[in-house]
C-alpha cells in the first residue's frame, strides 16, 4: 500500500525556556504529533526532533531575580516541559536544547559561511550605556516612562500600559535597572546579515514552501530592498558569544533555528545515523510547524541562512493560527490562560487531543476552544458513539458469548469494507494536516455502525440465536477496530488498549485489512469516560487563582527604580504612628472600584475596623481572610465614596506596581502593637 518509503524530519517551534506550557503552545505539538505519528504508521522514517529554546535576555533575567545561574533555569524547564509533554502523548524523537555543544558548533559554522559569502556588515547602532557598570543596556534593563503614553516604570522596548514599542533611548527618564543611575546614548557595533542578496531566492522559494496566504502576505514586502536583519546582542546575554567578536553574543533567533539541526545531530549521534543523510540527502524531507507571528524568522532569515551555508531549505513551513478559548483571546482573570499542568491536574489528555483534532483544519486560522462544546463533543462523539462500539460489542460478547468473535455477517461485513474503503481518503485528511475531515470520517462510520448494531438488537437476538448475535458484536467490534486504527495517530493510547483487547500489538496502517473474526478477546477495558462540566470548572478557576508566570523580575528588582528615601524625620515623628497586628475577617471586592478591597480587621477592639485597601489587583480577597496584617490604628477616619476607612494597612510595592502585604511571624495577636 505504501508506495515509496519517504524520509522526513519534522519540527515543532522550540519553546522558550523560561515560561511555562500551555494550552495554546500544545495546537501545534499537538497537531505536530499527529502528522509524525500517522507518517510512521504509514511506515515512513520520520523522526521528530524539538529543543527548549534557552538564550536571550528574558531567561538571563529571569534567572537573575530567582537568584540561579541561566543554566539552572533552564534545567528546571526542561524537565517541566518533557514531562508536559509526555504526559499529553506527544512524543519527540529528540527534545534537546539550544544551549548545546552541537548547536553552538553549527552555530559558528553557519555564521563562517554567512560571513564568507559577504551576507555580514557591521553597522554602529546608538545605545544605552549605563556608565558606572560599564555596558550597553538590554532593553530589559532599563525602566523609565512610556515616550507614548507616560506610564512610569516601563522596559525600554514596550509598554505594558499602551503595548506601544519604541527605541529604548526614547524612554523618557531612563534609569540602569542594576544601579539606578541615567544612562547615557553610545554607540555600539552590531553585526548585520543583509537579506537583499536573498531577495530573488526568497521570492522563488516561499511560494513554493508555504501555503498561498502565508505567501501573498511575505511576498509584500519584496517591492523594496529586503532589510538587512541584526544578528549581535551585547553582553551581558545568555547566549552563544560571536567567533573572534569578543562581548558580542548571536542573537537567539539566530541560533533558535539553528537548533533543530542540533536536536536533530544529537538524534544522529545517539542512533547512529548520517547527520547528512536526513537533513543534505535530497531525498529527504523537511517539515516545520510553526505559529503565524514566526513566519518572518522561518520564511526568511531561516532559508537565507541556510541556503548561504550550503545547507537544505525546508520542504514546507506549515503554519496555524493561535488558539482562542470561549471565542476571546486566552485571558488570565477569566481563568482561560490555561496551562499544560493545571488542564492535566483536572482533564484528560486523550480529550484534549480528541477536541483538537475535531477543529484542526490545516489552515492559518485560529481555533477556538469553546469549553462547552468540548465536553459536549468528547461526551458525545468519541464516548457516546465511537467508544461505546466497543463497549457495547465487547461487554456483551463476554457477557454472554464467551468473549469469542466469530464470523462477520454479511451487512456487517459490507459496513465493515465501507470503513476499510475509506483508508485513502483518511490518509489524504491526514497528510493534508486536515485533522477535523478524520473525525468526521470517523464519526460518520461510527454512526452507521450504531445504527446496525440498533436495528440488529443483539441484546435480544443473543436469546433467540446467539450465533447471530456473534456476528453482529464481531462485526461492530471490527468496524470499531478500523476506526480505532484510523485514530491512533490522534488518541495513542486509545488504539493501545484498542490492540491490547484483541491481543495485537501497536498498529501500523495497514493493520486494517486484518479481521478479527473467530477469535478471544481480552476482558474490555475503558477506553473512554464522559468529560464531567464540574472538572472543566475547576480547571477554570484554579487558572484563575494561579499565580501566572511569575512577575517580570527585571521589573521587580531596579534598585534605583524605588523612590528615593524621603526626608528624616526625628524618633517621636516616627512613635507617633500606631502600627497594629490586624486580623482580616473579611474581605470583598468594592463595587464601582477596580482598585480597592474592603476589609474588616480585628485589632482586638470590641468593634473590627473597615479600611479600604488599594491592593485588589493583587489579591483574591478569599485568599486574605484570617490572614493577618499589620495596620495603622490611628489614622484619621476618611470618609469615601464606599464608606469610611478606618485605618490603613501596610504593603511594600515593587517599582513595577505588583504589590505584597506586610504581615508578622505566627503567633503575633491581634492588636499586639508594632514597633
Ligand atoms: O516564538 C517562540 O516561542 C520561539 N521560542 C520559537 C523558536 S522556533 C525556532 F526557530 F527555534
Ligand atoms: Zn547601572
Amino acid at each position: 500500500m505504501v508506495a515509496k518509503k519517504r524520509r522526513m524530519v519534522v519540527t515543532s517551534a522550540l519553546p522558550y525556556a523560561n515560561g511555562d506550557i500551555h494550552l495554546g503552545h500544545l495546537v501545534e505539538y499537538i497537531q505536530t504529533d499527529f502528522w509524525v505519528r500517522f507518517q510512521k504508521m504509514r511506515g515512513h522514517d520520520c523522526v521528530y526532533v524539538c529543543a527548549d529554546d534557552t538564550h536571550g535576555t528574558p531567561i538571563m533575567v529571569r534567572a537573575r531575580a530567582k537568584g540561579i545561574t541561566p543554566e539552572e533555569l533552564i534545567a528546571h524547564s526542561h524537565e517541566l516541559h518533557t514531562q508536559d509533554f509526555a504526559d499529553f502523548e506527544i512524543h519527540f524523537d529528540n527534545y534537546y536544547s539550544t544551549h548545546s555543544p552541537e548547536n553552538r558548533d553549527l552555530c559558528n559554522e553557519i555564521y563562517r559561511a554567512m560571513q564568507q559569502s559577504g551576507a555580514i556588515s557591521v553597522q554602529k547602532l546608538p545605545q544605552l550605556y549605563c556608565e558606572h557598570d560599564a555596558m550597553f543596556l538590554p532593553d530589559r534593563f532599563v525602566v523609565g516612562t512610556c515616550p507614548k503614553c507616560n506610564a512610569e516604570n516601563q522596559y525600554g522596548d514596550s509598554c505594558d500600559a499602551c503595548s506601544q514599542t519604541y527605541p529604548a533611548e526614547e524612554l523618557k527618564d531612563a534609569r540602569c535597572t542594576l544601579c539606578g543611575r541615567v544612562p547615557v546614548t553610545r554607540d555600539s557595533e552590531h553585526l548585520f546579515f543583509e537579506l537583499e542578496p536573498f531577495h530573488d531566492f526568497l521570492k522563488a522559494w516561499i511560494p513554493t514552501r508555504t501555503a498561498p496566504d502565508v505567501a501573498n502576505k511575505l511576498l509584500e514586502w519584496f517591492n523594496e530592498p529586503l532589510r538587512a536583519w541584526c544578528i549581535s546582542r551585547d553582553a551581558p546575554y545568555f547566549g552563544f558569544e560571536i567567533p573572534d567578536y569578543p562581548g558580542k553574543y548571536f542573537y537567539v533567533w539566530v541560533d533558535a533555528p539553528i537548533g533543530y539541526m542540533a536536536s536533530l545531530k544529537k538524534w544522529c549521534a545517539d542512533h547512529g545515523e548520517s547527520f547528512d543523510a536526513w537533513w543534505q540527502n535530497p531525498e529527504a524531507e523537511l517539515y516545520h510547524f510553526i505559529g503565524k507571528d514566526i513566519v518572518r524568522f522561518h520564511c526568511l532569515f531561516w532559508p537565507a541562512m541556510l541556503h548561504t551555508a550550503n545547507y537544505k531549505t525546508p520542504s514546507q513551513v506549515f503554519v496555524h493560527g493561535f488558539l482562542t478559548v470561549n471565542g476571546e483571546k486566552m485571558s488570565k482573570s477569566k481563568g482561560t490562560f490555561i496551562k499544560a499542568r493545571t488542564y492535566l491536574d483536572h482533564l484528560r489528555p486523550q480529550d484534549l487531543r480528541f477536541y483538537y483534532a475535531c477543529k484542526l483544519n490545516g489552515t492559518t486560522d485560529d481555533m477556538d476552544l469553546n469549553l462547552s462544546d468540548f465536553v459536549s463533543r468528547v461526551n458525545s462523539d468519541l464516548v457516546g458513539k465511537i467508544t461505546n462500539l466497543a463497549s457495547r460489542g465487547a461487554q456483551m460478547l463476554h457477557k454472554s458469548l464467551g468473549g469469542r468473535t466469530g464470523a462477520m455477517d454479511d451487512e456487517g461485513r459490507a459496513l465493515y469494507r465501507k470503513a476499510l474503503d475509506a483508508a485513502e481518503s483518511v490518509a489524504g485528511f491526514y497528510e493534508a494536516r486536515d485533522f477535523s475531515k478524520v473525525m468526521v470520517a470517523v464519526r460518520d462510520l461510527a454512526d452507521l455502525a450504531n445504527q446496525y448494531f440498533d436495528a440488529k438488537a443483539p441484546w435480544a437476538l443473543v436469546k433467540s440465536d446467539p450465533e447471530a448475535a456473534r456476528s453482529v458484536m464481531t462485526s461492530v467490534l471490527n468496524i470499531f477496530r478500523v476506526l480505532a486504527i484510523y485514530l491512533q495517530p490522534i488518541l495513542p493510547a486509545y488504539a493501545a488498549k484498542t490492540a491490547k483487547l484483541f491481543n495485537e500489538a501497536p498498529y501500523v496502517w495497514s493493520d486494517i485489512e486484518k479481521a478479527v473474526e473467530n477469535c478471544a478477546i481480552q476482558p474490555y477495558e475503558y477506553l473512554a469516560t464522559r468529560v464531567e462540566q464540574a472538572a472543566v470548572d475547576a480547571m477554570v478557576a484554579a487558572s484563575k487563582s494561579e499565580e501566572q508566570a511569575p512577575a517580570p523580575p527585571a521589573k521587580a528588582k531596579p534598585a534605583a527604580a524605588f523612590p528615593p528615601v524621603k526626608e528624616t524625620i526625628d524618633y517621636d515623628t516616627f512613635a507617633k504612628a500606631d502600627l497594629r497586628v490586624a486580623k482580616v475577617l473579611e474581605a470583598e471586592c468594592v463595587e464601582g472600584a477596580d482598585k480597592l478591597l474592603r476589609l474588616l480587621l480585628d485589632i482586638g477592639e470590641s468593634k473590627p475596623r473597615q479600611v479600604f485597601a488599594g491592593i485588589r489587583k493583587a489579591y483574591d480577597p478569599a485568599t486574605l481572610v484570617g490572614r493577618q496584617v499589620v495596620m495603622v490604628a490611628n489614622l484619621a477616619p476618611r470618609k469615601m465614596r464606599f464608606g469610611v476607612s478606618e485605618g490603613m494597612i501596610l504593603a511594600a510595592g515593587n517599582p513595577d506596581g505588583a504589590l505584597f502585604v506586610v504581615a508578622p511571624d505566627s503567633g503575633a495577636l491581634p492588636g499586639s502593637v508594632v514597633k
